[in-house]
């Protein structure tokens, strides 16, 4: 199957940086020969060894990915969470223009596509094959369209400076190495770009407490919302972090400066 040309001229190795060109049923890195392969139409580009975490995730993910959609929909009826409510009302918030390139990170089972507007350019990357596979029946039930591709959102196997938006909702806390997560996030936007993160505000907690620069040398976690923007790389200026109503999830926001 031919990969979308949208999507194969956004392509690269993330361990080189050097782009890719489709051969037949894999992608190959134009400068170093690698073979990444493309399973079912979805390139498939992840490290060739993963961290135990990432490891433990993706499994995890792949057997969970049935019963994703039913639990979080669930966790609505009895108000455990209000996801539903809370990806609308974040991403009409965001006004996104038309013909817009987003990339989400962690995509899933692609449960924010209902909520983004229909005319732009949507791409998302997940660790778990078993979650884009549900992505992938969802989003033709929903007659949505989106590039997929399964990788880690800590080696994004896409051009830098590429994106409008980065949209994240979820998925940081699981990841081996966060920091490299949302430095990724920042690569992959253009000039003047903005990523929006989402995650429970206790995992944020322990994501930071799991990392050992900050357990040893910046110990005090004033809040979970504080926290974050320790994650955001120094170049980037124009950052806010806050907890959302209801104080279970917060919200970090960034824009790539235009000289970047
Ligand atoms: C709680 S689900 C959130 C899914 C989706 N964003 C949503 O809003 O429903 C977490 C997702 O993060 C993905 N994930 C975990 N670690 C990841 C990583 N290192 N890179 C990319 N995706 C990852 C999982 O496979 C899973 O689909």
């Amino acid at each position: 199957m031919t990969l979308h040309p949208d999507l194969l001229s956004l392509l690269c190795n993330p361990f080189t940086g050097e782009p890719l060109k489709q051969d037949g049923d894999s992608l190959t890195g134009t400068a170093s020969g690698a073979r990444f392969p493309i399973r079912a139409g979805i390139p498939v580009i992840l490290p060739p060894r993963q961290p135990l975490r990432t490891r433990f995730y993706r499994r995890f993910y792949d057997l969970a990915a049935a019963l994703y959609d039913p639990v979080v929909r669930a966790g609505g009826q009895i108000g455990v969470n209000h996801e539903e409510r809370l990806r609308r009302e974040v991403i009409a918030a965001l006004e996104i223009s038309p013909g817009a390139r987003v990339l989400e990170t962690a995509i899933g089972s692609a449960l924010n596509a209902p909520h983004l507007p229909p005319n732009i350019q949507h791409f998302g990357l997940d660790l778990s094959w078993g979650m884009l596979g549900r992505a992938r029946r969802n989003l033709a039930a929903w007659g949505r369209a989106a590039h997929l591709v399964q990788a880690d959102g800590a080696f994004i196997p896409l051009h830098t400076a590429a994106f409008d938006l980065v949209l994240h909702l979820g998925g940081l806390q699981f990841y081996a190495d966060p920091f490299r997560g949302v430095s990724e996030m920042a690569r992959v936007l253009k000039p003047g770009g903005r990523a929006i993160l989402l995650d429970e505000a206790a995992a944020a907690r322990r994501l930071l407490r799991r990392m050992p620069a900050h357990r040893d040398y910046a110990p005090d976690l004033p809040t979970a919302a504080a926290s974050m923007t320790r994650l955001v790389p120094f170049t980037i200026t124009e950052f806010e972090s806050r907890l959302l109503p209801g104080g279970l999830f917060y919200m970090l926001s960034f824009t790539k400066p235009e000289n970047l």
